[in-house]
């Protein structure tokens, strides 16, 4: 079989594993607590989810995160997916665009995100390993307001056929960031990023990072799963949880670039949470993907987001709370094995 039907076979695997998988893991939120006011001194109106992201307005903290393109399956998802950020005012990030860059017909399965939504904040999608050449028509192909350069060392080992070659990635890093014109995020697939890995993102030429931690979709189960293979139980505990990296990654870069907290974000609770912690943002990829292969996929996207939002302003107001960012104003308490994490740490 040739590399472009092992692709496109892969992408539907994807699909297929994450409408069959259980998240793995816990993303640690339950750890966390957040303090009503009783007093709140503002009314439901004043309260706003909008925020801002790498100069671009939101309307919304939510991103739907990387998933999909390549086949005609996957642009029909895109599609919808798009249509989806649209009308709910999201960004969205495509999946990976290797795929999309190789033909006409794979590449208008990316394109049809920006067609459907001309004036959305769109997010391109490339490999740790992409050059400068990929990398800039990646943006170009979506009409991208930010780039991702996803980091998924530990799915590439699992995979038969993944790459096995890691050195001198933050150096292409480096190159793609002074060659591209929009803002580079370097996200993490699933493993979390501990403080001084973001760092060493952040200082080899990243605006923002995607933490990209464990508790939601597991790329390790996800390839053990393609492979027919079962999976060593210790694995499933490999990594970390998201809470635990989002506390980590705060303690060293909240001041200095805005983070994405993503894995395992399944709530409007879990979104104010991370929102509490520090992150600017979050990324939703495992339920959107089930969501929108499921019956009924539009309504159901619909009612999924409402709902987080409706928890996002009730939670605002009874914190006082006018916008997603005064949220990181607040005290929290992170107890629990979260906190045992920090702690050991050395991160409070
Ligand atoms: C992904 N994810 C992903 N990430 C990326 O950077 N490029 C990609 O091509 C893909 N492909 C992909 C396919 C499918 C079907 C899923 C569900 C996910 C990873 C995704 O963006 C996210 O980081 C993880 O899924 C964790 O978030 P959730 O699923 O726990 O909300």
């Amino acid at each position: 079989m040739g590399e472009v039907e092992d692709r496109e076979r892969r992408k539907h695997e994807h699909i297929e594993a994450v409408q069959t998988l259980p998240d793995v893991g816990g993303s640690g939120f339950e750890d966390v607590r957040l303090l009503p006011v009783s007093a709140p001194q503002m009314d439901v109106a004043d309260a706003t989810l909008a925020t801002e992201l790498l100069g671009r307005s939101l309307s919304s903290p939510i991103i739907v995160n990387a998933m999909t393109g390549g086949t005609e399956e996957s642009g029909q998802i895109n599609a919808r997916l798009a249509r989806f950020a649209k009308r709910q005012g999201l960004a969205m990030a495509v999946g990976s665009e290797t795929a999309g860059l190789r033909s006409p017909e794979a590449a208008r399965s990316y394109a049809v995100v920006r067609e459907l939504n001309p004036d959305g904040v769109i997010i391109a999608n490339v490999g740790m390993g992409a050059g400068v050449d990929a990398a800039k028509r990646a943006v170009q192909l979506v009409g991208a307001d930010f780039l991702q350069i996803h980091w998924n060392v530990a799915q590439e080992l699992f995979m038969a056929e993944g790459d096995r070659h890691f050195r001198q990635l933050l150096e292409r890093l480096a190159e793609v960031k002074a060659a591209v014109d929009v803002p580079v995020i370097a996200k993490e697939v699933g493993q979390g990023m501990t403080g001084p890995a973001a760092r060493r993102f952040v200082e080899a030429g990243a605006d923002a990072v995607d933490i990209g931690g464990v508790g939601g979709t597991n790329f390790i189960a996800v390839e053990a799963w393609r492979r027919g293979a079962g999976i060593d139980q210790e694995w499933l505990g490999w990594g970390v949880p998201t809470a635990a990296s989002l506390g980590e990654v705060a303690a060293e870069l909240q001041d200095v670039v805005p983070i994405i907290a993503s894995g395992g974000i399944r709530s409007g609770h879990d979104v104010a949470k991370a929102l509490a912690m520090g992150a600017r943002a979050v990324g939703v990829a495992g339920p959107l993907m089930r969501i929108a292969t499921g019956s009924d996929p539009d309504r159901g996207l619909d009612a999924w987001v409402d709902g987080i939002h409706w928890t996002m302003r009730t939670i605002l107001v009874l914190m006082g709370a006018r916008q997603p960012a005064d949220l990181a104003d607040q005290p929290i308490l992170v107890m629990g094995r979260v906190g045992e994490w920090l702690d050991l740490r050395g991160y409070r």
